[in-house]
């Protein structure tokens, strides 16, 4: 059995618990590709899992537990460079993925970037979908900084949306650079929101009980959506968005960063030694973009 490192919990915990562990490289099945990593993302669900919550269809819990959903690397059997998606497992030297879960990677587009493509991107090209916006709306997103903010943002205005985003006070210029009317979040937020509105849509990236501010701008709860609070939109009888990845729209997006309609902003890169500190970066709540880890 071939070891390699990984960044991993022994037992679930704060973020000081991510640790560089040893563990069997992965083999390829059948129908699989053995990626050698060279950039993973960070997200806030990867600080989730390292906390004991693991996503639906995770594989059985098995110590060290190592988080990670995205990827950009070079195949092993090819030597070709590929951007893809997994669940966890992907802060590690190597990961196996089915082929249907890759795509090349543009030559012009960089390791990190790409590495942190593949879940923010898919998460806000799903939720424009799913809310169905259409040229000249305007689409409300809290939480427009964020590493899915920054993207539906981008998507959208490409589209022809005008984007309202909430922002904290640091982010009001790079909100704007990205094509959307900043406003800040907190107090005062509604009165602010209804200065700009009407609202067609709205994307909850945020949480923070930010959906009960959202139903007061737009009437149709169908158009009203949430990638961060599962039980409010519930309750509210908002759309609950789920991320729906695969190749095509993965592809897409690389299409767009290649061509730089769309930008991926790293706000930090660390080695895998220090997914510690991504991890403690990613639960500040705040930043622009995404957070990457750069392996080997
Ligand atoms: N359903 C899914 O499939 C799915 C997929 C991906 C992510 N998510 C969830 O979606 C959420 C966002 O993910 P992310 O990767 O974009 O997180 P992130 O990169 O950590 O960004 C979070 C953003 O929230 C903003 N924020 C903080 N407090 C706020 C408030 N009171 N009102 C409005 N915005 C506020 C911050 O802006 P400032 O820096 O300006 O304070 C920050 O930019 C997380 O809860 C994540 O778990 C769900």
């Amino acid at each position: 059995m071939t070891l390699m490192r990984a960044a991993g919990v022994a037992e679930f915990g704060a973020a000081d618990r991510l640790r560089i562990v040893e563990v069997p490289r992965p083999v390829p099945g059948p129908g699989e590709v053995l990626v050698r990593v060279r950039a993973a993302g960070v997200q806030p669900a990867d600080v989730a899992v390292r906390s004991g919550w693991l996503p639906p269809g995770a594989p059985p819990v098995e110590f060290p537990v190592v988080p990670g959903n995205e990827f950009a690397g070079i195949a092993e059997a090819t030597g070709e460079a590929v951007v893809g998606f997994r669940t966890m497992r992907c802060y590690a030297e190597y990961v196996t993925v089915p082929e249907s879960q890759v795509v090349p990677k543009p030559g012009g587009v960089d390791w990190a970037a790409a590495g942190a493509l593949s879940a923010s991107g898919q998460t806000a090209h799903t939720a424009l979908e799913r809310l169905g916006l259409r040229e000249g709306e305007t689409l409300l997103v809290h939480g427009a900084a964020g590493g899915v903010g920054t993207m539906i943002t981008q998507l959208a205005v490409r589209q022809g949306v005008r984007v309202v985003g909430t922002g904290s006070a640091a982010n009001q210029d790079y909100l704007a650079d990205l094509g959307a009317t900043p406003v800040e979040y907190g107090d005062g937020e509604l009165d602010r929101l209804k200065e700009q509105g009407p609202f067609d849509s709205v994307l909850d990236a945020a949480g923070k009980g930010n959906l009960r501010t959202s139903v007061e701008l737009v009437a149709d709860r169908a158009r009203i959506g949430s990638i961060a609070d599962w039980e409010l939109a519930r309750e509210l009888g908002c759309l609950w968005i789920g991320s729906d990845r695969n190749r095509g729209r993965l592809a897409e997006l690389l299409d767009l960063v290649s061509a730089g309609e769309l930008r991926v902003n790293v706000r930090a890169a660390y080695p895998l030694e220090e997914a510690f500190q991504a991890h403690a970066d990613i639960e500040t709540g705040h930043g622009r973009g995404k957070v990457v880890l750069i392996v080997g």
